[in-house]
């Protein structure tokens, strides 16, 4: 046996007690007469030491040899520290060592292994098996593995079963670009990587599964953020037999659950908002409810005073900041600036000060006077110190502008408290979106997502306004998770199919599997996916899903420590006929 204990475990209770031990060096402090090695594992520190009384002078020989990240074992005592460390556990004791063996050498790291590290972001990607080594990071990993644990263990306890599904798929044109594979066995054609099980697991409801979840990767060939990864994790569940509230409550109940375990948290009951709401109170389909400033319409009052922008604009949208009238000018340019950046792109941005004494004062004073004024005031909810910032035009723009100003002005404030937690189930939203680039209408979610049924008769007649079986879990405003009753009928499985554009020709080469399998008694059945790696960090408290994966790729879609993607040479592209 290598080791007898790890770095992280001996305490006051151990003194006296020979060990084994085995790590990396953390530090190496010589001072001549004696020398202190801090070793390092998974599990923590422990300190070492060596001096010419007790160790041999061989092993005190290889200590002054040692670099940073060397690889020892080391045989002891266990004894009492003189000077003790509280900051560690392992801090009462440290080993004497009789035996130090060098397994194996190490080159000096191209950053300090350390919680606060010297090393930038590409550094550490290019050298991520030793970012890995660092505290803050291993943390993360060990996070995510417990969340996987959580969630393995609450939905086997209701009962649902884990199923593998392929990885080698087909590609169909929907949702995002596709990672695609050659097929040597079969010149010209092509896998592709699964953006999500979705058709797999509602087969496994045909088959009879009855309740189904995976942890598993899928892939997406789309631009990149923060919170996205061309490959991802999910939490992917599919359930026979039940209507929207079962799912709802089942991934309500889990999500608590890994949040109490996980981080000790008590969730509150998660609230509910239509999709419809959600847009016109917040401007988005994921609002941070964790602070208000709701926005308000002040389009007939503000309109008909000769302001030409608001006068020609579909709607005048106003949010209220509280005590916002501390705003400095210098602020209010900034937050134009904001408003007017590319991000947002904006063209101007109005304020009305509600001044201590009751009285206004606005950036289009020209236009209104206090009377007018005092009417916004009233929509807003506005009072004394407050400040009311306004933004016009088009709906769907002002609403999605208006809400990176909320987001942007919550932020500044401190309105969104890392350690506060509001989760959202985001409701009811369209089945279908207009794509003006290739005029014709998307599905939303995916095409096998149910229609409300008290929207069933607009399919034809209006199919826009097609309400969706469709729920979003929305965590601190971020899309924590997504899913949907589906069609289980093969008829209305093929009107979806013909109002997205699919000809039957093609629904059929693209999906006949699944329709053919609805012939043969499908269960009604709906489903939600989690975003693993989202959760994770949500629980862990960062905005970046990176730190939550192990081998993650940067921006651009690379792996820079494996160098990948990365060209492939003549003989392996003539075996896959790829010219
Ligand atoms: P959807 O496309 O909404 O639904 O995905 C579910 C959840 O997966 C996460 N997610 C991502 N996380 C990281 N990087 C990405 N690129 C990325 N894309 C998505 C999000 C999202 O809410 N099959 C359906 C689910 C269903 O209907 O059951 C689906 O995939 O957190």
């Amino acid at each position: 046996m290598l080791r007898t204990h790890h770095c992280g475990e001996l305490r006051a209770a151990h003194i006296g007690q020979k060990v084994n031990l085995c790590g990396w060096v953390s530090k190496v402090r010589d001072k001549g007469f004696v020398l202190w090695i801090d070793l390092r594992d998974r599990y923590g520190i422990t300190q070492l030491v060596l001096n010419e009384e007790i160790s041999n002078e061989a092993s005190l020989k290889i200590a002054r040899s040692l670099g940073r990240e060397f690889v020892l074992s080391v045989k002891g005592e266990v004894i009492e520290r003189e000077s003790k460390n509280d900051k560690i556990p392992s801090g009462a004791v440290e080993i004497r060592v009789e035996d130090i063996e060098i397994l194996n050498p190490s080159k000096l790291p191209p950053f300090t292994i350390e919680n606060d590290t010297d090393g930038g972001e590409d550094l550490r990607m290019q050298y991520r098996y030793l970012d890995i080594r660092r505290e803050p990071v291993k943390e993360k990993l060990i996070l995510r593995h417990k969340v996987a644990q959580l969630v393995r263990n609450y939905l086997s306890n209701e009962n649902f079963i884990e199923v593998e599904t392929p990885v080698l798929i087909k590609s169909t044109p929907e949702g995002a670009r596709d990672f695609i594979v050659p097929s040597r066995l079969n010149e010209n054609q092509w896998y592709a990587l699964p953006q999500s099980p979705q058709t797999f697991k509602q087969l496994l409801m045909v088959g009879g599964m009855d309740k189904y979840f995976q942890i598993v990767k899928c892939f997406r060939d789309e631009d990149l953020r923060a919170d996205r990864q061309p490959e991802f994790t999910q939490i992917d569940c599919e359930m026979s037999f039940v209507e929207r509230e079962d799912i709802l409550t089942i991934f309500e109940g889990m999500t608590k659950h890994i949040l109490k375990e996980a981080r000790g948290l008590d969730m509150p009951k998660f609230d509910r908002m239509t999709y419809a709401d959600a847009m016109n109170l917040y401007g988005s389909d994921k609002p941070d409810t964790r602070f208000g400033m709701s926005f308000n319409y002040i389009t007939e009052v503000a309109q008909g005073k000769g302001f030409g922008i608001f006068d020609s604009a579909e709607s005048v949208i106003a949010i209220n900041v509280k005590d916002g009238n501390s705003y400095t000018r210098k602020e209010i340019d900034k937050l134009t600036d904001f408003v007017k950046s590319q991000q947002v792109g904006a063209k101007g941005l109005i304020y009305c000060r509600c001044n201590e004494d009751g009285s206004f004062k606005s950036s289009v004073d020209k236009f209104y006077d206090q009377d007018a004024l005092d009417q916004w005031a009233s929509i807003c909810g506005a009072e004394a110190n407050d400040i009311i910032f306004v933004l016009s035009g088009d709906k769907a723009t002002t609403q999605s502008q208006m809400s990176e100003l909320r987001l942007h002005i919550g932020e500044q404030r401190g309105l969104r408290n890392p350690d506060e937690y509001k989760a959202l189930w985001v409701l009811d939203f369209p089945l279908l979106e207009y794509d003006e680039d290739s005029q014709r209408y998307h599905a939303m979610h995916h095409p096998f997502t149910a229609p409300l049924e008290q929207d069933l008769d607009k399919m034809e007649s209006s199919p826009g306004e097609v309400r969706a079986n469709a729920y979003d879990m929305v965590i601190n405003g971020v899309e924590v998770g997504g899913g949907s009753i589906r069609i289980f009928d093969k008829d209305l499985q093929s009107k979806m199919f013909s109002l997205l554009g699919f000809s039957k020709e093609d629904a059929q080469a693209q999906f006949g599997f699944l329709m053919q399998a609805f012939e043969y008694g499908a269960p009604p059945h709906g489903g939600i996916a989690l975003g693993f790696d989202r959760l994770c960090s949500l629980i862990g408290g960062t905005s970046s899903i990176r730190d939550y994966i192990a081998f993650p790729k940067n921006n651009s879609g690379r792996d820079v420590m494996i160098d990948a993607p990365s060209p492939l040479n003549a003989e392996q592209l003539k075996d896959l006929n790829i010219k």
